[in-house]
């Protein structure tokens, strides 16, 4: 079998720009435009790249956005009252803190300074809880992204075995929760592998879904998936490449060449996953705006 392509360029833009039809009405019926507060700390090349396709994904609907770049060496307080200030701020809908942030701050005291209905990450444990019980909730966008995916190409979920590489809260685990959810997108049966699994590959080789969000360059190879497989690669890694003017290529988890001739399905790095993440964000972001999911 040589694998049909999941295009993620393609249906990201088909979902951007259906936020950006309904951006449109909402601010003909007379309300501002949405707005994201970015906030983005320290000078890791790969945030400043992704917020750099965000922030430009917001213009492109009609989405305000606006970036808040803030030195390393912030302490976790001060970061906090920033976020503070954007969650008492009127006209700002959505927040976000690109992660990784410095080590010296914990993630998840941060996102838990997010207020839950700007939360348009998906991150913080209201938001998490909810998706977990099948309350609405902000799903978070790469996990959500992927369901889209599956449902676009008509890939069934129900009933299949649904197998997930990394255990990340941003990608692994919300991905697992909302593939098991009893609805129309999930039923599947799950199996999350982590640093821990002790034989990868007596897991994989029984997926019939395959996702692989660990951030290691060709971990997952043919011979570790069965025939007719449908793979998401979630890893987007960096690789130095002389031959290319940037000086490196992104590469994804799987080795594309050998998992594809077995798959079904597969999507490509770049190009699959990663546009639906910043498509999905624009469509969340909208939902803040117009209050759909916490009324109030
Ligand atoms: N870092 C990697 N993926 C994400 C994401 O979806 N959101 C944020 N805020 N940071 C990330």
């Amino acid at each position: 079998m040589s694998a049909s392509i999941l295009d993620g360029v393609m249906l990201a833009g088909k979902v951007r720009e259906s936020v950006a039809a309904d951006v449109k009405s909402w601010v003909e019926r007379g309300y501002r435009a949405p707005k994201l507060q970015v906030i983005l700390v320290g000078e890791n090349p790969a945030s400043s790249a992704y917020v750099g396709a965000k922030t430009r994904a917001c213009e492109d609907v009609g989405i305000e956005s606006d970036t808040l770049i803030l030195p390393d060496t912030i302490s976790e307080i001060e970061l906090t009252e920033v976020i503070g200030d954007f969650n008492r701020d009127e006209a700002t809908d959505g927040i976000l803190v690109q992660l990784p942030i410095p080590a010296h701050i914990t993630p998840l005291s941060v996102i838990e300074a997010i207020d839950y209905r700007k939360d348009v990450d998906g991150f913080h444990p209201m938001n998490v809880g909810r998706m977990s019980v099948g309350q609405p909730c902000f799903r978070p966008c790469t996990p959500a992204g992927i369901i889209e995916m599956l449902r676009h190409y008509s890939i069934p979920t129900k009933g299949k075995h649904a197998v997930v590489v990394g255990a990340s809260n941003i990608v692994g685990s919300p991905a697992a929760i909302l593939l098991s959810r009893e609805n129309t997108t999930g039923k599947a049966t799950t199996t999350i592998c982590h640093k821990f699994t002790k034989d990868l590959t007596k897991h994989t080789i029984s997926a019939d879904i395959l996702i692989v969000a660990v951030g290691q360059p060709g971990l997952v190879t043919g011979q570790m998936v069965k025939e007719g497989v449908v793979v998401i690669d979630v890893g987007i890694t960096r690789v130095a490449d002389h031959t290319t003017e940037r000086g490196y290529r992104l590469t994804g988890d799987c080795d594309f060449d050998s998992v594809s001739e077995k798959a079904s399905w597969i999507t490509p790095v770049p190009g699959g996953v990663g546009p639906m993440t910043v498509a999905m964000l624009m469509k969340n972001t909208l939902l803040a705006a117009k209050k759909s999911i916490y009324p109030r």
